[in-house]
């Protein structure tokens, strides 16, 4: 039996192509859908591979289901001369490269097309023409929800934010959206904050972690905070150890540029692994309210413990893809992807760390995250202690428990037991999992990550977003780690592509007899 979430809900796409229509507001109503207010979404950036490929399929499928007032508008920004048609067919041509819709339904593409706009203006030129955007929006008398998103590099949100502010379009009530990453380092991302602070007021600032809107992120809170058997369990008293790993297949694509500054650790740490880290590890929050997730969350980043050079070469490795095969196919080095002739920028980084507070303190915290590793697998492993005293003498071991919180693929959740083996000729124990299987238990189509942040801007509701002082303490954990590389001159290993990662990775665990969790 699928379950229905009141928010965004997820049915088949059979089921979607019929339930909504431009016209169709009213059968949303009476529908499980809950639409949103009427909004105007300025997108800048908008022919970039961010709005091309997440933002306007992930409107388009909030459109299908009814849950877009048909008097809402997404206009595009972008220095290419496009106009509105030529913007809209370059919107459809995405949806289809990106999408692979076997349900297509041209009628409701047509409707939500009409929603789309388009105006050209290059924000970085001094005499940006912010004036044609003003035309394009509505005016005071339609009273829309007013957002901007800023999928831009960060080092123009601030002069965005500010030509905004000239041009008398930052109202009152309208709300930004920046892309990650906020800034390279503390230092950026201060200014980015003041800057962007001088012109929005902190709670009408949206900053994007995508993976805050994964299903299974937004899981981890339930099965942790929904459930009365794990929070006893949670803590040094009975964890081992804790692994927390993305790994992706794919290699930097055409990103080769801005990778090549940023590396795994910004690109990917920085935000989504030390998220998925704290929401893993904090206090509960007495409620999903923005400020008391944030309270919590705050209090795990300060609590890491920091990484200097005098520990850094011990509890991080920090790696490069070389030529190899990922998934059958032969694929070429890191160098060749970014096509530059030398780098030490890491594909791959693997840290141990702590946190330091009562609940966790000993406990080993491991995370890494690579490209073309050997498949894309993103998890968190709780491995809990092993039983106290075995009765079961010489005659079988019982082996420790582990779940296992799988975010992507095969989304779900495994809890490892160990029971016996029936039948005659001894005592056998074997190790079997419960398995909670999203696949299994839910026939749902899962949306988009994005599906569920943009249409959160246009709610209010921070709770899956970033707050400031979240963001600067996630940077400053991280400059720890790149000024100690830079000061000690880490070496950069080596890894083939479709391997999971170095075998420096492999040796780091097994000092203190772990080993990374393997696909089961
Ligand atoms: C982005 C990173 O934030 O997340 C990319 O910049 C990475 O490098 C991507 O590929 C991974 O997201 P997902 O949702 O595919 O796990």
């Amino acid at each position: 039996m699928a379950e229905r979430d009141p928010d965004i809900d997820a049915v088949s796409g059979a089921e979607r192509r019929t339930g909504h229509s431009a016209q169709s507001q009213g059968e949303a109503k009476g529908s499980q859908f809950v639409p949103v207010a009427p909004f105007e979404l300025v997108v800048f950036g908008a022919t970039g591979d961010l709005s091309r490929r997440k933002l306007l399929p992930s409107l388009y499928h909030r459109w299908c289901d009814g849950q877009i007032p048909a008097n809402s508008r997404i206009i595009g920004v972008s220095r290419s001369k496009l106009d509105r048609d030529g913007f809209r067919k370059l919107a459809e041509e995405s949806y289809h490269e990106f999408e692979k819709d076997p349900d297509f339904d041209a009628a409701s593409w047509k409707a939500f097309a009409e929603r789309l706009d388009y105006v050209s203006i290059d924000v970085t030129a001094k005499d940006a023409d912010w004036a044609s955007l003003g035309k394009a929006l509505s005016g005071p008398d339609e009273a829309l929800i007013r957002i901007f998103y800023l999928a831009m590099p960060p080092r123009l949100f601030v002069d965005i934010c500010e030509g905004l502010e000239r041009s008398g379009l930052a109202t009152d009530t309208s709300r930004v959206v920046l892309e990650k990453p906020l800034g390279k380092d503390f230092a950026s991302a201060y200014q980015i904050n003041e800057g962007v602070g001088r012109v929005f007021d902190e709670d009408r600032i949206y900053r994007i972690d995508h993976y805050l809107g994964k299903e299974t992120v937004q899981n981890l809170l339930v099965l942790r905070f929904g459930n009365v058997l794990l929070e006893p369990l949670w803590n040094r008293d009975a964890i081992d150890h804790i692994e927390i790993t993305v790994a992706e297949s794919i290699g930097v694509g055409g990103r080769g540029s801005y990778y090549d500054t940023s590396g795994a650790l910004r690109d990917m740490v920085q935000n989504h692994l030390l998220q998925l880290l704290c929401l893993s590890t904090m206090e509960a929050p007495a409620s999903l309210d923005a400020d008391a997730l944030r309270t919590e969350k705050i209090k795990v980043l300060r609590a890491l413990k920091p990484i200097t050079p005098e520990t850094v070469e011990a509890n991080t490795v920090r790696a490069q893809y070389v030529r190899g095969t990922v998934g059958g196919e032969s694929v070429p080095d890191y160098l060749s992807d970014v096509d530059v002739d030398a780098s030490t920028t890491e594909t791959f980084v693997a840290i141990r760390t702590e946190i330091q507070n009562w609940r966790w303190a000993g406990v080993p915290i491991y995370i890494r995250s690579g490209k073309r590793m050997a498949q894309r697998r993103s998890e968190i492993v709780i491995q809990f202690k092993n039983i106290p005293h075995s009765i079961f003498g010489d005659v079988a071991t019982p082996r420790p428990n582990k779940l296992v919180i799988r975010l992507q693929p095969d989304e779900g959740m495994k809890l490892y037991m160990e029971i016996k083996e029936p039948g005659a000729g001894g005592l056998r124990l074997k190790t079997l999992p419960l398995n909670l299987s999203y696949s299994e238990n839910f026939t749902a189509r899962y949306p988009d990550a994005y599906e569920r942040l943009l249409l959160d801007v246009v709610r209010g509701n921070l709770s899956l977003f970033m707050q400031r002082d979240e963001v600067e303490a996630a940077w400053r954990w991280v400059d720890g780690i790149i000024d100690a590389w830079e000061e000690t001159d880490q070496r950069v290993s080596l890894y083939t592509a479709g391997i999971d990662g170095p075998n420096a990775a492999h040796a780091m665990l097994n000092e203190l007899g772990h080993r990374w969790s393997e696909v089961d």
